[in-house]
């Protein structure tokens, strides 16, 4: 009877781990995405020069091992109907492409669309999901990014096309990550892990601005944390908000980021949505030119404190525990016990704040650690401080 037991513990517990060893995507995804800086012309020696200097430039070690290469790779269909990339965008073919990737010990993200054509008018994989599936896993694809443009509005649709394509990579014989983009609307948090995602866009893409104000258009940094704030308890390993492009370092440059008026962000405002995206589990998609990257960039991105945060094993979204006219303040748990709490100023001004940790329920003393001044600040039981306009106060709770 005994022995029964034992069996029966060990043989649950070896299925339990198997069953969890499968989850793709267990951590927020992170790398570099084609779409601002190569728009409509993406290049495979362009793509293959970012991958070096992705790894020169430290971003792989830092984490950023993915190339998400976005729409207008495309060169229609051949005569049998196979999914073939623009060859004079990438003379070598796609497959070369994930290859040099994959030596460098990096992954190749792709992009399609659930309908005949992309957001871009290119070939898209609707009726051809399976094909196209099978297709990008003999190239080693690692990623998919499938965009909704040129489709029907309503749910049910969205549900039934990203299902398809879902199961088409489940299919393929590789593991293909599957992150949907439809923009918000249809409330994807709800049903895109159901049906398959890993991660889904919660918002229109981002433009290189802070906000937008009058609902003019062109959504900014902080709409995006103001709707994935509300979305916490959608998240999770293997299911993530996904808040679109990182724009730290494009400084207004030219670009679909550009669009809108988005003339680009000061220091602290690249700062805090690195620092937020990371409290709301975002995945990480840098989009600046990483062959010029500046330091600035470069310390906002690859600051290791910051991105353990988005990274940690629980997995859990920050809650969003105080909202004013002037500050955020936002709250999560990490895997080895310790908090992390976020203070964004959202004035067009500095301002000095105090804040007692109680107010966010947390009683008594704290070895507190500023995670940007990589400063140990001593034991505390609430912070205050200047924060200067748009900026994010960052830190790191151990209780004693
Ligand atoms: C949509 C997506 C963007 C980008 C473009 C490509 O707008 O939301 O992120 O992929 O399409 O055409």
């Amino acid at each position: 009877m005994k022995f029964l037991r034992t069996y029966l513990i060990l043989f649950l517990s070896a299925h339990l781990a198997s069953a969890q060893d499968t989850i793709l995507a267990q951590r927020p995804p992170m790398g570099w995405m084609s779409w601002n800086l190569l728009s409509d012309h993406p290049k495979e020696k362009d793509i293959m020069d970012m991958a070096d200097a992705m790894v020169k430039s430290g971003m792989v070690e830092a984490g950023y091992d993915y190339i998400f290469l976005d729409d207008c790779w495309q060169g229609g269909r051949d005569s049998k109907n196979n999914i073939i990339a623009d060859a004079k965008k990438f003379p070598s073919g796609i497959k070369a492409l994930a290859d040099y990737l994959h030596d460098k010990k990096m992954k190749l993200g792709i992009y399609s669309d659930a309908a005949q054509l992309t957001c871009g008018h290119y070939t898209g994989s609707l009726n051809f999901e399976d094909q196209d599936a099978r297709t990008f896993a003999s190239w080693g694809i690692d990623y998919l990014k499938y965009d909704y443009c040129n489709a029907p509005a309503d749910v049910d649709s969205a549900r039934a096309r990203y299902k398809k394509m879902a199961d088409a990579l489940r299919k393929s014989g590789r593991s293909i990550l599957l992150g949907v983009c439809e923009w918000g609307p249809r409330e994807p948090w709800k049903w895109a892990a159901e049906v398959g995602g890993q991660s889904w866009r919660t918002t229109f893409d981002i433009r290189d601005k802070w906000i937008d104000v009058e609902g003019k258009g062109g959504i900014g940094i902080y709409n995006v944390i103001d709707k994935n704030a509300e979305l916490s308890n959608f998240s999770g390993p293997g299911k993530w908000n996904d808040g679109d492009m990182l724009v730290a370092g494009l400084h207004g440059k030219e670009g679909p980021s550009s669009a809108y008026n988005a003339t680009g962000c000061t220091k602290e405002e690249y700062q805090s949505q690195m620092s937020l995206y990371c409290m709301l589990n975002s995945p990480l998609y840098a989009s600046c030119d990483i062959r010029e990257m500046d330091n600035e960039t470069k310390t906002i991105l690859t600051n290791q404190e910051v991105i353990a945060l988005n990274q940690d094993p629980l997995g859990k979204q920050a809650q969003r525990r105080i909202k004013t006219d002037k500050l955020d303040v936002f709250i999560r748990p990490l895997e080895n016990g310790d908090v992390a709490i976020a203070i964004l100023n959202k004035m067009p001004s500095p301002q000095t704040v105090n804040l007692g940790f109680g107010a966010l329920g947390m009683e008594g003393k704290y070895e507190t650690r500023d995670l940007w001044a990589h400063r140990n600040l001593g034991k505390r039981s609430g912070w205050s401080g200047k924060i200067l306009c748009h900026e994010t106060k960052l830190m790191r709770l151990k209780r004693i």
